[in-house]
């Protein structure tokens, strides 16, 4: 079995790191052994699973990571901290891909230029996916897309919208497939955030073979 592992990186905070990691995570364990590791020491995405009572497959805390990954696992998803420089290059050269999701604001672009350059230095697979989109301000991820592609950085062609489903999840410990609105009906862009997730779990695949 191929281990692969999938880390989900960022220099700055708030970008969705963990929200992507986690549904990246919950996509795949339907199909393939997936572990997620939670290098981030706040603990969100661990703290997502506590919510979830196991309900979202295995996650543990990076300081378990080297016992748990001993077993076979067909894919490892990482999410970690936004921040220093030093630790995503490390982060990097053990992963076989780097996904940088970014929000189509100014700050967030700027950051993630500075990460693809590094993570080209650093010779690793890599690309960046545009996420929070929000529709009525299509324009804005466009433009985001034209400038970083200008640049040379992958941009996946798959996008996240911005939608309720993704906190609604992880306030109830659930994958966004599951989410629901403060009614108890299911949130109504749950199937649409999960189906933006399958694109980018395929997207990703093809990269990795
Ligand atoms: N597509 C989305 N639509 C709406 N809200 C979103 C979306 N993705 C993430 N969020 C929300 O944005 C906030 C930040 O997301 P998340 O915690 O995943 O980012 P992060 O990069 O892991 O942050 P940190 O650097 O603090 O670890 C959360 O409240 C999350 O619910
Ligand atoms: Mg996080």
């Amino acid at each position: 079995m191929v281990q692969q592992v999938v880390t989900i990186a960022g220099l700055k905070g708030g970008t969705g790191k963990t929200s992507t990691a986690v549904n990246l995570a919950a996509f795949w364990s339907a199909s393939r052994s997936t572990l997620l590791i939670d290098a981030d020491p706040n603990g969100s995405a661990s703290k997502w699973h506590q919510r979830s009572e196991g309900g979202l497959g295995r996650c543990v805390p990076i300081q378990q990571a080297p016992m748990a990954m001993a077993q076979s696992w067909e894919v490892v998803v990482m999410d970690t901290a936004g921040g220093s420089r030093d630790e995503q290059r490390t982060y990097a050269e053990g992963s076989a891909f780097v996904l940088a999701p970014c929000p189509p604001a100014a700050s967030s672009i700027e950051q993630v230029i500075d990460l693809g350059e590094l993570l080209q230095q650093a010779q690793a697979r890599y690309a960046v996916v545009l996420t929070m989109v929000d529709q009525r301000r299509a324009q804005d991820a466009s433009k985001a897309r034209e400038l970083l592609e200008r640049l040379g950085i992958p941009v996946l062609s798959t996008q996240i919208s911005l939608l309720s489903a993704w906190p609604k999840a992880e306030a109830a410990g659930v994958s966004v497939k599951d989410a629901r609105a403060d009614s108890g009906r299911p949130d109504p862009g749950a199937s649409r955030a999960w189906k933006q997730v399958a694109a980018l779990a395929a997207e990703i695949e093809e990269r990795l073979t």
